[in-house]
């Protein structure tokens, strides 16, 4: 009998992120002072009145629920996205999956065949291309680079379009750019998508995490007239600090929907009841622990790219939204370290986890090269600490 595993394990990378994360760990538990800018989750601890719709009712989430979620949890989905994202998503096209990662993989899994291809902007976030190679599909890279305030075109996305095109994915606010589309950006890109047949797949994960003002325009609510073929992603890990939860939802097609049930059926089951109930509450729940957090990005925002822009050799886009600031880090390309000097992100994001126990993930991982993304879910007082000790650690490295 052959010991061997699956061929398909070769097709797709580890998380460079849990891989920073890992190794921020490491140092942390070695006694060093470590500055988590690695991890993509917030710092704030799930609401209060999330933990207290479910603390007492423990007994009753102890059997199974619908392979797709609760219908209580369906509901509040479709109520909540109605009153922050002005449409209504049908109860029977909703999936619920253990968090919106989850519930892309099964998107990939029901969608694809071998040698579909799936347009990509890049920088994207790290688990998309490896879903899609996953499954035997073809992931097609559009450059969105920072001259483009990390957006693509619609010319660049027509150029893209081939008979194979399976799907698109758009994740806005993005993961890693925290760049988002406005809505005529959003508009110039589907009239481009009206001449293909291809699933528009919108991560929306991040849509409550907008500042300045920026209008986060849900794609259900723009472009109802792709219905059809048009996929919402979203979830609760983000905006209301429930990583640890593990509840995501996709709005899909019918067939789409039926798909992943059928797949849920035969692996999760369903996602954790008590996280359910958490989910519901929090979705219908009052708004101010939301504003509240929100609030606090947009202040940390202002400290980390401020900061970064204020250190020479790195040069920083303002973001729209999400928690992550992802900087042009090639100025700091030959510092030594190590002995040789810095050629790549990755580079930078070695040494700066050696030379001050800043934990930030270099933006190979993401399509970017010469990037580095840090993650502001950390304190302003934090931020602004750790940028003061690599400024110094930039300034007295040696060339
Ligand atoms: C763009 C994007 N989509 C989806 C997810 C998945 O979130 P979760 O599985 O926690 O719901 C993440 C998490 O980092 C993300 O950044």
């Amino acid at each position: 009998m052959s010991k061997d595993l699956a061929t398909r394990l070769d097709l797709v990378k580890p998380s460079a992120t849990l891989a920073m994360t890992a190794l921020a760990a490491d140092l942390k538990a070695s006694g060093k002072t470590v500055y988590p800018f690695g991890v993509g989750q917030p710092d704030f601890q799930t609401p209060d009145y999330i933990l207290a719709a479910v603390r007492d009712n423990l007994p009753s989430y102890s059997g199974y629920t619908p392979a797709t979620g609760t219908v209580a949890l369906k509901e509040a989905i479709s109520e909540s996205t109605l009153r922050d994202r002005g449409w209504e998503p049908k109860v029977d096209q909703i999936t619920v999956g253990v968090g919106a990662k989850h519930v892309l993989f099964n998107l990939m899994m029901v969608l694809l065949n071998p040698g579909d291809e799936v347009i990509i902007p890049a920088p994207y976030w790290v688990s998309y291309p490896e879903q899609v190679r996953l499954f035997g599909g073809e992931p097609i890279f559009i450059d969105a680079p920072p001259s483009a305030g990390f957006r693509i075109t619609p010319e660049q996305l027509k150029a893209a379009l081939t008979p194979k095109t399976k799907a698109i994915i758009l994740c806005s606010p993005s993961n890693p750019t925290g760049a988002a589309y406005t809505e005529s950006q959003l508009k110039a890109l589907v009239e481009v998508l009206a001449d293909s047949d291809c699933y528009i797949i919108a991560d929306e994960i991040y849509g409550e995490l907008v500042y300045d003002g920026f209008q986060h325009v849900s794609l259900g609510k723009l472009a109802p007239e792709f219905s059809e073929r048009l996929i919402v992603v979203d979830g609760v890990s983000k905006a209301y600090a429930m990583t640890g939860w593990r509840i995501g939802w996709a709005t899909a097609p019918k067939a789409v929907t039926r798909g992943m049930a059928k797949l849920q059926g035969q692996s999760t089951t369903n996602p954790s009841a008590v996280a359910q109930a958490a989910a519901t509450a929090a979705v219908l729940g009052p708004r101010d622990d939301v504003e509240r957090m929100r609030q606090a990005f947009a202040s940390r925002r202002k400290t980390m790219v401020d900061g970064l822009n204020a250190i020479e050799g790195i040069s920083c886009e303002m973001p729209d939204g999400a928690f992550y600031a992802f900087p042009d880090v090639r100025g700091l390309y030959g510092i030594q370290h190590d002995g040789k000097p810095i050629e790549t992100a990755k580079g930078v994001a070695l040494w700066q986890l050696d030379a001050c126990g800043v934990a930030a993930v270099a933006g190979e991982a993401f399509g970017a090269p010469g990037h580095i993304r840090f993650s502001y879910a950390a304190s302003d007082e934090l931020i602004r600490e750790a940028l003061g000790t690599l400024t110094e650690a930039v300034r007295t490295a040696n060339r």
